[in-house]
C-alpha cells in the first residue's frame, strides 16, 4: 500500500509590528496608492527586539505540536526553509529544534528562496513516503526586514516577517502530498540575489558603504519570469493529475505580487474567491507566505479538498505541489 506524507498539523507566527504604507510613504519617495495598485500590500510586520528568524519557526512550530498534542520528542526531522537564517551557520533549522525541545531529531535548512517552503515539504515528505520518519516538522521562516534596505522603494515595500509550519506524517488514504513539479535556473541569479557575504564576496568594509549585503532585485525582469513560470508550472500539475479548475478548491499560492497571482489563477481558470490571499496584510514573507496561507485559511478547508500550491523567487526557483487535504 503506498504511504503518502499528510499535513496533520498547521501552525504560524505573525510580529506585532505592523509597518503600513503610510509609514513607507515618510521613508522613501512612494505612495500608499502605487504600493496597492502596483503589487495589492497594504501593511507588513516586522520582527523587532534583537529576535531572529528561528524564534518565529520555533513559535509557529510549538503552534503545530500544540494543535496536534504531541511532545517534541516525537519529531524525528525539523527541515526549515529560509534564506534570512539567524547565522551562516548552524542551519536556522538545528536552532529551532532545540528551542522547541526536539530532541530525538536531526535538523537542516532549505535555501530556495521564495519556493523554499515547497521545496522543503516535497523533500520532508520523502522521509515520509519512504517510510524513513513518522514525524516530520517543516517549517518557513524569514525575517526579510534584516535584509532590506528601507532607503530603496524598490524593494522595501513588498517584503515582510512571518513564519508558519506544518507536520508531516504517514497515511495510506488517497491524501497528502500527491505531486510535485519542482524546477531550477540558477541563471537567474543576477536578477534577485544578496551580492556580498558569501564566498564570493565576503564582507568587507567595502561592501557594507556599498549597501550590497541588503537584497538586490531588478523588479520588472523578476516579474516577467515569475509571472509565466509560476503559471505555467500550476498549469501543469494540473494537466498531469487531471484536475479541472472545477476539482481545485484553492490555489495557494506565494504571496509576492497580487498581479503574479491573479495571471497564475487566470491561466487555472480558477475565480478569485478560489485563490488564498493575505499579501495586504502581510506582504511578501518569501519563505513564509504559502504556510502562512494554510494556517489562516484552515477552517474552510475540508478532507479530501484538492490544493495547489505554487511559488517563483529567487534563484531562479519555482514550482507547485499538489496537496490533497487529509485534515
Ligand atoms: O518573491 C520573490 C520574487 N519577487 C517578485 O516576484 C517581485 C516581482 N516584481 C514586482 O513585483 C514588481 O516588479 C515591483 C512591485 C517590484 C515593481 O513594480 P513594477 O510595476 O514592475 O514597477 P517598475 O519597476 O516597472 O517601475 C514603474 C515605475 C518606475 O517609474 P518610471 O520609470 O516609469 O518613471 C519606477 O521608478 O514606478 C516607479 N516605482 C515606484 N514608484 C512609487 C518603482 N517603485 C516605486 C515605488 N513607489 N515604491
Amino acid at each position: 500500500m503506498k504511504i503518502r506524507a499528510a499535513i496533520t498539523a498547521v501552525g504560524g507566527y505573525l510580529p506585532d509590528y505592523v509597518l503600513n504604507n503610510e509609514e513607507l510613504e515618510k521613508m522613501v519617495d512612494t505612495t500608499s496608492a502605487w504600493i496597492t495598485e502596483r503589487t495589492g500590500i497594504q501593511e507588513r510586520r516586522i520582527l523587532k527586539n534583537g529576535l531572529g528568524t528561528s524564534f518565529m519557526g520555533a513559535q509557529a512550530a510549538q503552534e503545530v505540536l500544540a494543535k496536534r498534542g504531541i511532545g517534541a520528542d516525537e519529531i524525528d526531522l525539523v527541515i526549515c526553509a529560509t534564506v534570512t537564517g539567524d547565522y551562516k551557520f548552524p542551519a536556522t533549522a538545528n536552532l529551532i529544534a532545540d528551542a522547541i525541545g526536539a530532541v530525538n531529531s536531526w535538523s537542516f535548512d532549505v535555501n530556495a528562496a521564495c519556493s523554499g517552503f515547497i521545496y522543503a515539504l516535497t523533500t520532508g515528505s520523502k522521509f515520509i513516503e519512504t517510510g524513513a520518519h513518522k514525524k516530520v516538522l517543516v517549517v518557513g521562516a524569514d525575517k526579510m526586514s534584516s535584509m532590506i534596505d528601507y532607503g530603496d522603494r524598490n524593494t522595501c515595500i513588498i517584503f515582510g516577517d512571518g513564519a508558519g509550519a506544518v507536520l508531516l506524517e504517514p497515511t495510506t488514504e488517497e491524501a497528502g502530498i500527491m505531486d510535485a513539479l519542482l524546477q531550477s535556473d540558477g541563471s537567474g541569479c543576477k536578477h534577485l540575489f544578496q551580492a556580498a557575504g558569501g564566498a564570493r564576496k565576503e564582507a568587507s568594509v567595502r561592501t557594507v558603504r556599498n549597501l550590497e549585503h541588503y537584497v538586490y532585485q531588478e523588479g520588472k525582469a523578476v516579474f516577467k519570469f515569475a509571472v509565466t513560470n509560476m503559471a505555467e508550472v500550476s498549469y501543469q500539475i494540473m494537466q498531469r493529475n487531471g484536475l479541472s479548475s472545477d476539482d481545485v478548491k484553492f490555489l495557494v499560492p506565494h504571496q509576492a505580487n497580487k498581479r503574479i497571482i491573479d495571471a497564475c489563477a487566470q491561466r487555472m481558470g480558477l475565480p478569485e474567491e478560489k485563490v488564498m490571499l493575505n499579501i495586504q496584510k502581510y506582504g511578501n514573507t518569501t519563505s513564509g507566505t504559502i504556510p502562512l496561507c494554510l494556517w489562516e485559511y484552515q477552517s474552510q478547508l475540508q478532507k479530501g479538498d484538492n490544493l495547489v500550491l505554487a511559488a517563483f523567487g529567487g534563484g531562479f526557483t519555482w514550482g507547485a505541489v499538489y496537496v490533497k487535504w487529509a485534515l
